[in-house]
C-alpha cells in the first residue's frame, strides 16, 4: 500500500513539477504527425530534439525518418512510457533531463510543445544556442517576435509554425 502511495506521489509530484517548469503532459494530436514532417524536412542523420518528450511520439516519428532523436521529460510517468518504447526505436533516445539545463548547441531540428508563457525563455535559449539554419518548430504556440518561415494552419487544428535561426 505504501509503494502505491509512493508511485502515485512521484508520478504526481513530477507531473506538477514539469508543469511548473514548463508545461503539462498533452500530446501532440497523432493526426498532425504529417503536418511535422512536413514542415521538419528531416534528413537522416541530422540532430532532433524534442524539449519536453511526453509519451515520445514525436522523437520516434522523426527517429524513424532516420534522425538522431532525443527527447527530454522530467514527468515521470510520460518518461517511462517514452524510455520503455524506445527500447524497439533505432536512433531514439529519451532523458530524464530538465531541458532547460541539457546542451542542445548541435540541433538540427528541435520540436517545441510548450506555453505562451515560456516560449519568451526559450527563445532565449534557443538564438543562444542554435547554430545558423537549426530549423524549431512550434506548435500550437508561436513564438513571439521570430519570423515565421513557414506556418500550417488548418481550420480546427492547432497552427504548427517553422523557423529557421539566421
Ligand atoms: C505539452 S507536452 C508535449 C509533449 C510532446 N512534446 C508532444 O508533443 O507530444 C510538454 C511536455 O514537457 C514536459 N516538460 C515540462 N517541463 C520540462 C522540463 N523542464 N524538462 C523536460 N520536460 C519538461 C512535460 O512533462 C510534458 O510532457
Amino acid at each position: 500500500m505504501n509503494w502505491i502511495i509512493l508511485i502515485l506521489f512521484l508520478f504526481l509530484g513530477t507531473s506538477a513539477y514539469a508543469g511548473l517548469r514548463a508545461a503539462p503532459w498533452f500530446p501532440t494530436w497523432s493526426r498532425d504527425l504529417d503536418r511535422f514532417f512536413k514542415l521538419a524536412d528531416i534528413k537522416p542523420g541530422q540532430k532532433f530534439y524534442d524539449l519536453g518528450c511526453g509519451d515520445g511520439k514525436i522523437v520516434f516519428a522523426a527517429a524513424k525518418t532516420g534522425a538522431q532523436a532525443v527527447g527530454f521529460e522530467i514527468s515521470l510517468l510520460p518518461y517511462l512510457i517514452a524510455k520503455t518504447r524506445s527500447f524497439f526505436v533505432k536512433n531514439a533516445e529519451i532523458e530524464f533531463r530538465d531541458f532547460w539545463n541539457a546542451d542542445i548547441s548541435n540541433a538540427d531540428i528541435v520540436y517545441l510543445f510548450l506555453t505562451p508563457k515560456v516560449n519568451p525563455k526559450a527563445k532565449l535559449r534557443l538564438e543562444k544556442e542554435l547554430k545558423k539554419g537549426a530549423r524549431v518548430i512550434a506548435y500550437t504556440w508561436p513564438i513571439e517576435d521570430w519570423p515565421i518561415a513557414k506556418e500550417d494552419l488548418r481550420p480546427g487544428q492547432p497552427p504548427m509554425y517553422l523557423y529557421i535561426i539566421q
